[in-house]
């Protein structure tokens, strides 16, 4: 198995050689040569022998999704053009999942669309909780194999491990409620899912509508993505209303858009912990065990 990445997630990929090549399974890392042409043409070049391999690229899509999106597609097409017996692509956090329905007339679908392409490039697709809730499946979305996991069993023994005990887990949207209630339920602590009124990428608006007791208890928030952070703020407002003893903000994917964790902290939430789904220094929760089970099944 020759594993390499676009850029992204080279801790990952290597933390990931190392577990399979502990289980005595071959395993190796082999760096693609990846440059610009003068006129910003993308070159692309593997180093080692790809032929009749079964070819891992492990690249989150952020930083840079549009970059991310085609040196996937020039490292896809190139394994399978030198040979490669497999390709796939393990895609800790996949971008341009969120635009899963056309919300205003002439809209692109962008989860569609890039779907399309990586299903074409291809053979299997691994992803973490990929943000596609108007979706019945991933296999609406990819139509080669494709995989999605969830971080949600690692992150309730995060939170069960470093805060223990008078805990409350609040999502906060109604898409949060699948990660929300699970940890909740792993943890045996309450939980309470908030409404969110999204006014525009960078507004949003959160009620609690089922209260749950929360004065001087230790609110964890719970998502898949933090982008902007504003859904975080709001949320630790009406927590802070509330008369919590501590807040803080656990996800799957920390995009972290410009000042969204300052913005978090001025809004009181003091922890806040990511998985490494997309490397960032608030990365607490390590995956690579999950992506090594799943690389498991292809021997
Ligand atoms: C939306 O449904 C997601 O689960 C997150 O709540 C959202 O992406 C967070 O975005 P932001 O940090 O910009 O509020």
């Amino acid at each position: 198995m020759l594993i390499t990445t676009c850029g992204n997630s080279n801790a990952l990929a290597k933390q990931v050689v190392r577990q399979l090549n502990a289980q005595k399974r071959k395993a190796r890392y082999s760096p693609l040569t990846i440059s610009h042409f003068p006129d910003r043409d993308l070159y692309l070049k593997f180093n080692t022998e790809v032929k009749g391999q079964t070819v891992v690229i492990i690249q989150s899509f952020q930083p840079k999704p549009d970059q991310s999106l085609l040196r996937v597609l020039f490292a896809a097409y190139t394994a399978k053009d030198l040979g490669a017996k497999k390709v796939i692509l393990v895609a800790p956090y996949l971008a341009y999942m969120r635009q899963d329905a056309r919300f205003n007339p002439g809209e692109a679908v962008s989860s569609k669309i890039v779907g399309s392409l990586l299903s074409k490039a291809c053979d299997r697709i691994i992803t973490f909780d990929p943000h596609i809730h108007r979706y019945k499946s991933i296999r609406d979305v990819f139509s080669c194999a494709a995989s999605r996991l969830t971080a949600n069993g690692l992150m309730a023994d995060y939170i069960g491990r470093k805060f223990k005990n008078n805990v409350v887990i609040i999502g906060p949207d109604w898409e949060s409620y699948q990660w929300a209630e699970h940890i909740a339920k792993k943890i045996g602590a309450p939980v309470t899912i908030f409404r969110k009124k999204r006014l525009s990428s960078y507004k949003v608006q959160v009620r609690m509508v089922a209260p749950v007791p929360l004065k001087g208890k230790k609110a964890i928030i719970v998502d898949d993505i933090i982008s902007t952070g504003h859904t975080m703020v709001e949320a630790a407002k009406q927590l802070r209303k509330a008369g919590v003893k501590s807040i803080s903000a656990v996800c799957v994917h920390p995009l972290f858009v410009g000042k969204a964790l300052q913005k978090m902290r001025k809004a009181g939430i003091s922890h806040v912990v990511s998985t490494n789904c997309i490397e960032h220094h608030t990365n607490k929760i390590d995956v690579s065990g999950m992506v090594v089970e799943e690389l498991e099944k292809e021997r």
